[in-house]
């Protein structure tokens, strides 16, 4: 399954959920390589991290920029069973092309108004691309995540709640481009922050290191890789 975290809004956590998806599809023991279509180099340098440090299982990478990301991405799907795609924050080739190949997108939003008003552009873009994948007989999950909820519920919902009736004005458009919302949210958690620079995932901390608030990202990103993969035996 070829997988891509994408918007064309920075920070949105692309690259963190994207590298924590990929380590937790591996250590699954899944064939799953990682493509870095960003000139960031966000995974690359995380992955190289990864090696350095000698974590085990190595997670293989490629880099794909430019116009290439389209044959990149096909010549590696017939490689590995599972790809998954982190990609530039902004309206880039590199977004656009992945995205004429993937069988998922997901599209992490923050919680807040800048970001839910940017989301409008995503959603005539993924639009545009159902259209043209339409026309070839391809469909294409596109999946919208919450990402960095505040951990207080209360504080949560009511920023949730804040944002209902922008995210109901748009619901038409959300259902016309195919856009279903996931039904897990992920908080914003320091797990994973203090795991980037060991080259490792929220998944690979020492178990007596291991806080409440790690084991509870860890059950949301475990509930966001169902929602991707389906859940597994
Ligand atoms: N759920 C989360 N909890 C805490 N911090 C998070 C979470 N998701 C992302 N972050 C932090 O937010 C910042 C931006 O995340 P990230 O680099 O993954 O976003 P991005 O969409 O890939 O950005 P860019 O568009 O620049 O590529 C990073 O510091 C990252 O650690
Ligand atoms: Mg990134």
């Amino acid at each position: 399954m070829i997988v891509v975290f994408g918007t064309r809004k920075g920070g949105a956590g692309k690259s963190t959920l994207s590298l924590n998806i990929a380590a937790l599809r591996k250590l699954k023991g899944h064939d799953v390589c990682m493509v870095d279509c960003d000139d960031q180099k966000t995974v690359t340098r995380w992955n190289a991290t990864r090696n350095e440090h000698g974590v085990e299982p190595a997670i293989p990478l490629i880099n794909a920029l430019g116009t290439d990301v389209v044959s990149i991405i096909r010549e590696q799907a017939k490689r590995y069973d599972d790809l998954v795609i982190d990609v530039p924050g902004r309206d880039a080739a590199e977004l656009r092309h992945s995205l004429l190949v993937c069988d998922v997108m997901v599209i992490p939003v923050k919680v807040s108004l800048t970001d839910v008003w940017a989301l409008e552009k995503d959603i005539a873009m993924v639009y545009e691309l159902q259209q043209q994948r339409k026309a070839i007989g391809l469909g294409m999950r596109v999946v919208m995540l919450f990402n960095e909820v505040p951990t207080l519920p209360n504080v949560r919902d009511k920023q949730i709640n804040d944002l209902a009736e922008v995210i109901l004005k748009m619901q038409d458009q959300m259902q016309a481009a195919g856009i279903e919302v996931c039904s897990v949210q992920i908080t914003d958690r320091d797990s994973f922050k203090k795991v980037l620079g060991k080259g490792k995932s929220i998944f690979e901390i020492p178990p007596e290191n291991q806080t409440k608030s790690d084991q509870s990202a860890q059950e949301e990103m475990q509930g966001l890789y169902d929602f991707i993969y389906g859940v597994e035996k």
